[in-house]
């Protein structure tokens, strides 16, 4: 058992995606349904891209939150229609931001498919993005609350700027641990805890009630770029939709990495970085470079156990973050998301 395997049942809590979602499959209908209404745009060549992403959806997990969430504060009977559509805005503009991400990223899969950069072109992907953005856009504006445009004009700098940095940082080849955890927080976390946010706010709920999601959101979203990270040297063992390497190849700098350059000799660090950048340039050339000596040395030096063990950590401090709220059993959901998120397997 690799050290990654070990570490990943430390915390003895392995969670299925699907005890989190059980008891939830009327508010998830709801929410798909609206979805799918929602991109409907009446020009062909839009509703066929939309058409592929429908069948191309992720896990759900962010409009999940959003919805488990507003449970979570006590609403009984069917949600709010504020609420269906806060799963809506928070959905649109991370598939937004995904097919932006690929293109940057080159990537060539998204979620075990073929990626829509990739499927149709990278001017038609980024032109999907941005309607993808405006839809969002529009959702949110219906809201009708100060407090929710707030939050998502930061999010959405966060978001841009959280990319900008990491495609600085692999530019230049230099991230340290704080940098990184800044990136993945504006990156990752600012959506996840808008998400997580929105279930309250939508009911009506005042910022400072919401405080608590924000907080708990805010510390689910690193852990869950870690594990992301992770993925990307094989943590969700040989099955599911993530490519091994793809990060390493584009020469990004993530937690396993970074903890590794921070132990070796200034000759190894030079020597790994130098292999990272020739894969990059490889890459653009459409060629593939073997790493998997590069992903063998992190594990064996501990960054991926090292890792491993921070976003469990991140996954205790959110599920701890929820205790102002009333003890129910969605905020139990809640809690054994934050370990679904640091150890999951896709
Ligand atoms: C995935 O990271 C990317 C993100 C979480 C954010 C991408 C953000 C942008 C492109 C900015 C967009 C801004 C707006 C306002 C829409 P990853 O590449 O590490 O993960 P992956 O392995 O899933 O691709
Ligand atoms: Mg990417």
């Amino acid at each position: 058992m690799t050290k990654l395997r070990e570490s990943a049942k430390a915390s003895g809590k392995k969670v299925r995606l699907r005890s989190i979602e059980s008891g939830m499959s009327d508010d998830v209908r709801a929410y798909r349904k609206h979805y799918s209404q929602f991109l409907r745009s009446g020009v062909f060549l839009i509703d066929k891209v939309s058409a592929y992403l429908l069948k191309t959806r992720g896990k759900g997990i962010r409009p999940l939150l959003t919805l488990v969430g507003a449970r979570a504060y006590g609403h009984t009977g069917a949600l709010p229609e504020s609420t269906l559509s806060a799963a809506l805005i928070v959905e649109l503009l991370h598939t937004a931001s995904l097919i932006h991400d690929d293109v940057v990223d080159r990537a060539d899969e998204r979620r075990g498919r073929p990626s829509l950069n990739l499927v149709f072109n990278n001017k038609v992907a980024v032109l999907f993005g941005d309607f993808m953005l405006s839809r969002s856009l529009e959702g949110m504006f219906n809201q009708r609350n100060f407090d929710v445009l707030d939050l998502f004009s930061d999010c959405a700098f966060r978001l841009a700027r959280g990319e900008l940095v990491e495609a600085i940082g692999s530019r230049k080849l230099d991230l340290d641990k704080s940098a990184y955890y800044t990136m993945v927080s504006d990156k990752t976390a600012s959506l996840i805890s808008a998400a997580c946010q929105m279930g309250p706010l939508s009911l009506g709920k005042s910022v400072e009630e919401s405080l608590p999601m924000k907080q708990y959101g805010e510390l689910l979203g690193i852990a869950f770029q870690i594990r992301d990270d992770l993925l990307d040297f094989g943590a969700g063992g040989p099955r599911l939709g993530k490519p091994i390497g793809l990060d390493l190849g584009q020469a990004k700098l993530t937690l396993p990495l970074i903890h590794v350059l921070e132990q070796v000799s200034p000759i190894d660090k030079k020597r790994i970085l130098s292999r990272l950048k020739k894969s990059k340039k490889a890459g653009k050339r459409g060629k593939k470079v073997d790493l998997s000596d590069i992903i063998a040395l992190i594990d064996e030096k501990g960054g991926i156990a090292y890792s491993q063990q921070v976003a469990v950590d991140y996954a205790k401090k959110a599920a701890e973050a929820l205790q102002p709220l009333p003890d129910n059993e969605y905020r139990r959901k809640l809690e054994q998301f934050a370990y679904f998120a640091a150890e999951r397997d896709r």
